[in-house]
């Protein structure tokens, strides 16, 4: 394991904790007991309870067939078929070159995970989570993409010894610019190269859901200039642009990745409303002039020193009163413990270790980071679908005694 990794902040409760150590011992031993299962199927009070672990520890051990049959779906192109028109197995077949049998087989499955349903003489349509799997190219890029983090992680063990050095970490050519000095990004606005293309790609094909959760959540009314940084091709930025016309733009990115994002805002009619500042953040400046700064998606791609540095360099950028604007996913705050969604934490801790640079982080660590680099106020902006994205702000109340020395860097 060459790659400096970040332990994440983990609470606790020194005097709750003896109480609550002692109730989680209980319970343990209650779950243990070897005669509580019959008598709690025997109980109509608490039946629904033991099946529904039961149930919730088989979807665990089943959750990679599940994802193989969702993957199928996609490469067969089975959503858009089937929402163009519902079709029979004997149909499907012919159409899809598999036998019958075999195919059922398929369909069956994913008319158990939702995914499909039946419909009437024999016909298979969409289900309610097919759907928008028909609808957005995106998610369909997405279950294609986490094939190479399956690849990586097909022997769990070997992986957690060697992480980042499977098809993940090859994916993402920057994740490891900051801890290998053989690894360099390219400095200049050359013609993009694939590996560039390909990620910036498939993280403007995803972003939608991200776009929709900030422009529904945030009232961009008093901007005036707003700099995304981590850009990408720009979708966010057309789509912000279209939302609020008052607003000019600034985006910074690899020089790659930016000349990728020229063809996209040229085909927006953009061009005009949008300055590209091509640079790299672990060596240059923040451009100054916007009174916003987003990072969306970008700071859980990196190490801490590196999100510090990050931070430092959007708060010198801003004028007094400009906001930062930090929206990714991230883990779930202690306060909702025990709520539905804690189970993403899991794929994305997963993924940023392929991936080999960043990690999850919750809200209440991203806040501490943002209120070190200088940020006051800083909130959660609530948001109605964390699954894709939680948002907060903070705001640059003054100006840091050495805020002139911000672009000296940390690493
Ligand atoms: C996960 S992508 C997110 C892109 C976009 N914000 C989105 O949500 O789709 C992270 C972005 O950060 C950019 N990036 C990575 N390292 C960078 C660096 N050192 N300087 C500037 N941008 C960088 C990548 O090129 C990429 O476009």
């Amino acid at each position: 394991m060459s790659q400096p990794l970040d332990l994440a902040a983990i609470a606790t409760h020194s005097t709750r904790g003896s109480l609550k150590d002692a109730w989680q011992a209980r319970l343990e031993r209650w779950y243990a007991h070897p005669g509580l299962y019959r008598w709690s199927l025997g109980n109509p009070l608490t039946r629904w309870l033991t099946r529904r672990r039961t149930r919730q520890l088989f979807d665990l051990m089943a959750g990679f067939v599940h994802s193989q049959v969702l993957l199928s779906c996609v490469r067969l192109d089975l959503f858009r078929v089937l929402h163009h028109a519902p079709a029979t197995l004997s149909e499907l077949a012919r159409r899809l070159g598999l036998a019958p049998e075999v195919l059922q087989r398929l369909l069956l499955s994913a008319v158990a995970l939702g995914l499909l349903e039946h419909r009437s003489q024999g016909r298979f349509g969409l289900g309610s989570l097919g759907v928008p799997l028909a609808q957005h190219e995106g998610i369909a890029q997405m279950i294609e993409h986490n094939h190479l983090l399956y690849q990586d992680m097909q022997d769990p063990l070997q992986f957690l010894r060697n992480a980042w050095s499977g098809g993940m970490a090859e994916y993402w050519p920057y994740a490891h610019a900051q801890t290998e000095p053989q690894v360099t990004l390219p400095n200049e606005a050359s013609a993009p190269s694939e590996k560039f293309e390909r990620y910036s790609q498939l993280m403007a094909a995803s972003q939608g859901f991200v776009v929709q959760e900030i422009v529904s959540s945030y009232y961009f009314g008093d901007h005036r200039c707003v700099l995304d940084v981590g850009a990408g091709k720009g979708r966010f930025v057309s789509e912000l642009a279209a939302h609020a016309p008052h607003l000019e733009f600034q985006m910074f990115d690899l020089p790659p990745v930016l000349t990728l994002a020229r063809e996209n805002l040229q085909a927006h009619g953009l061009v005009d409303r949008v300055t590209l500042c091509p640079g790299s953040f672990l060596h240059d400046p923040l451009p100054q002039g916007a009174d916003l700064i987003t990072l969306v998606r970008v700071a859980h791609d990196h190490p801490d020193a590196v999100v510090q540095q990050i931070l430092q360099k959007a708060h010198a950028a801003l004028p007094v009163g400009g906001v930062l604007l930090l929206a990714e996913p991230m883990a779930q705050p202690e306060d909702e413990a025990g709520q539905a969604g804690a189970s993403v934490d899991a794929y994305f801790h997963f993924y940023l270790l392929a991936m080999g640079a960043g990690r999850l982080r919750t809200p209440h660590e991203l806040q501490k980071m943002m209120e070190q680099a200088g940020f006051t106020h800083v909130e959660t902006l609530p948001n109605a679908m964390p699954i894709h994205a939680r948002i907060l702000l903070g705001r640059k109340s003054q100006c840091l005694p050495l805020e002139s020395k911000n672009s000296v860097n940390l690493i």
